[in-house]
């Protein structure tokens, strides 16, 4: 029950109406019975809803599409891996110091690692955008070998440097999949409405190879059903984002996250508890 005492967490983007988070993250507290509540805020201006973080109170907010970035100099501390990736997806605030960190590339390592060992491994990152460049920080300091290709070449070639990644290039060098152990797909393509897409022609998937479309609408996109078919480990993008939302959960309440009941709301959503066909964001 919401009474006078109860902590709220909150979702800024824009937009957010579709969003899980909401979902997974009261399905957490419920299953604690812990004394909090998650809500969603659409906002244009982000300074200004910093500060109501601030003035209000709040205790925890995740961050989304587009302030990831503009966040950053409203707040007080950075986490530094945060840092390194230059965006945050969430803010904790003890006491009015407001502390910005980045779930998302540990989210996708965790949901990777479950699957694969990463040491010493092969990886071929398919785009240029934030995602991409949080997974690949993420996989860089964790020793993978890593070429990142990219519609846009240039792009591909920016994160690449920044990170520190082996090689770089245009989508003309799939090929690269041949001799890869692990494929990471994070552009939108795939993504509902246009489920029947994919980049990666699939007689370039072998069955040595960890496939990971960090796509979660459809649960399962052609990527990864022609992955199955042809032997390959998958990971699926819901687990990418349970778990970058999980690590949010314990940074806002300093409990460990209630993953079973947290997956199955998020499952039951994908698998149309909600009308799956119409979220798209978090
Ligand atoms: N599972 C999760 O927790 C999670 C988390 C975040 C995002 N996502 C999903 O990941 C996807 C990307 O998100 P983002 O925030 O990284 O987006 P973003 O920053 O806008 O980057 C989009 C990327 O997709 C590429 N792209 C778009 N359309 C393409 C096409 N038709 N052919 C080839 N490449 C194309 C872009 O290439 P160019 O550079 O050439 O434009 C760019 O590399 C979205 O579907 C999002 O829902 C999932």
């Amino acid at each position: 029950m919401i009474d006078a005492n109860t902590k709220i967490c909150c979702l800024i983007g824009d937009p957010v109406e579709h969003s899980l988070s909401p979902l997974i993250h009261n399905a957490g507290y419920q299953a604690l019975g812990i004394n909090y509540t998650y809500v969603s805020f659409q906002v244009s201006d982000i300074k200004q809803a910093i500060e109501g973080i601030r003035g209000l109170g709040i205790r925890g907010a995740s961050i989304t599409i587009p302030h990831k970035t503009s966040a950053i100099k409203y707040l007080d501390r950075i986490d530094p891996l945060a840092e390194a990736i230059g965006a945050v997806n969430t803010v904790v605030n003890d006491d009015g110091v407001l502390t910005g960190y980045n779930t998302d590339g540990e989210g996708a390592l965790k949901a990777l690692e479950e699957v694969t060992a990463l040491r010493g491994k092969k990886a071929v990152l398919i785009g240029g955008g934030g995602s991409a460049l949080a997974i690949a920080v993420g996989l860089k300091k964790k020793g993978v070998k890593l070429v990142v290709l990219n519609r846009t070449e240039d792009k591909a070639r920016k994160l690449a440097k920044q990170v520190n990644a082996e090689d770089s290039g245009s989508l003309e060098r799939l090929a690269e999949i041949s001799s890869a152990d692990i494929l990471i797909h994070t552009t939108s393509v795939g993504m509902w409405p246009k489920t029947s897409e994919t980049i990666i022609p699939d007689e370039l998937l072998h069955d040595r190879l960890t496939v990971f479309d960090i796509v979660y609408n459809p649960k399962e996109t052609r990527l990864l059903i022609e992955a199955r078919e042809r032997g390959c480990a998958i990971v699926h993008g819901y687990k990418m984002l349970l778990y970058q939302a999980a690590r949010q959960f314990e940074l806002f309440t300093g409990r460990q996250a209630p993953l079973p009941a947290m997956e199955s709301a998020l499952t039951q959503a994908l698998e149309g508890g909600r009308d799956a066909t119409h979220f798209d964001r978090r």
